[in-house]
């Protein structure tokens, strides 16, 4: 009887050992955290641009916690008052056309998830029209609404386009800050068709003169970029009019509000101005290729694209109002 009750019991005691390592190595488990982790966004970054690393571990983890108590009696430093985050003011010249308000949509989507813009947007137009007022009424956006007509003669396939309208932008933030010159803030051309990471912005913050970086899907490659060497631009890696002073669109650079009011003649030219020219006509006006600062890891990253929206096909659209309410599109 004894020895019956003995092998069973060995037979039973690996099992036992086992069910109690894995009771024990379950409550070893750390707890999942509260909070969610922290995703990448251009709140979590330091207005100085410096990004903070994500804390591993609680206050009592890391090396330094054995001198808590001891830190707790000393006077601790005062935190600096932070410099004001450069404003960023974002030039979008505009049309009408069927997709004008989800390209706006998708641009206002973007600017709201970042800190201090200001959205200028600007019609081509003769008045401000109510789909855009109402639009920018709704954005949630500081923003700033302007109209301008392209007379008619310059309206036309091959013809730089949006020069009246950047200039207009132009000329409201020299009125606006004509008082105010030591503001920080930096100068954005936002076409409406473009797609922005929110990285860019984060990068053109810290624009001291003029900054510059690659643009994606455009003159007729899979991007273009000013070529760096020791931090320098020495030159332009693009496919198309590579003569051009700037090789560089106008998605591909920014400018301090200081640049922009120290040299108030500086505007877009309608005389003698060729499409793919602008962007050099400008800078030229501003700047020197020296003196431009590299964005984006030496001009070596892709965060703003030059997408073109389709034209959309509204073969089937009846010639009259047929539906039975009248919705905006
Ligand atoms: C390229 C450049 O990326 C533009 O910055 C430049 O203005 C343009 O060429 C040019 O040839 O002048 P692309 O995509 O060909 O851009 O031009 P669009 O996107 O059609 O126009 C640029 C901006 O001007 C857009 O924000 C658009 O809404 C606006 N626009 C265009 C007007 O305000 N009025 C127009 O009649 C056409
Ligand atoms: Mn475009």
């Amino acid at each position: 009887m004894k020895s019956v009750l003995f092998s069973r019991f060995f037979i039973l005691l690996p099992w036992i050992l086992i069910v109690i390592i894995m009771l024990d190595v379950d409550t070893r488990r750390p707890a999942p955290p509260l909070t969610p982790r922290p995703y990448f966004s251009p709140y979590a970054v330091g207005r100085s641009g410096t990004r903070h690393p994500l804390r591993r571990g609680g206050p009592d983890s890391g090396p330094g916690r054995g001198l808590k108590k001891r830190n707790e009696s000393r006077p601790q430093p005062q935190p600096q008052p932070e410099p004001p985050l450069p404003t960023i003011y974002a030039i979008t010249p505009t049309y009408s056309r069927p997709v004008q308000k989800a390209e706006l949509t998708r641009l206002a989507n973007t600017f709201r998830q970042v800190a201090q813009l200001h959205w200028i947007l600007v019609e081509d137009a003769a008045a401000r029209s109510e789909l855009v007022s109402r639009f920018l009424a709704r954005a949630g956006l500081p923003s700033t609404h302007l109209h301008v007509p392209t007379p008619r003669r310059y309206k036309r396939p091959g013809l730089p386009r949006a020069t009246e309208q950047r200039n207009a932008g132009l000329a409201w933030l020299r009125q606006r800050h004509q008082h105010q010159r030591s503001q920080p803030g930096v100068l954005f051309f936002a076409d409406d068709d473009n797609t922005y990471s929110l990285e860019l912005f984060q990068e053109m913050r810290t624009t001291r003169k003029v900054s510059v970086w690659p643009v994606g899907l455009v003159g007729g490659r899979r991007y273009e970029r000013p070529l760096v060497e020791n931090g320098k631009v020495v030159g332009w890696y693009t496919g198309w009019r590579a003569d051009r002073p700037f090789a560089i669109d106008m998605a591909g650079f920014a400018v301090s509000l200081q640049v922009i009011l120290s040299n108030p003649t500086a505007v877009f030219k309608r005389r003698g101005s060729q499409p793919g020219m602008q962007e050099s006509d400008f800078l030229k006006q501003i700047t020197t290729v020296e003196e431009l600062e590299p964005k984006a890891n030496n001009c070596t990253k892709v965060l703003v694209w030059h997408t073109r929206t389709e034209k959309v096909n509204l073969t089937n659209e009846p010639k009259y109002h047929l539906d039975t309410v009248k919705i905006e599109v």
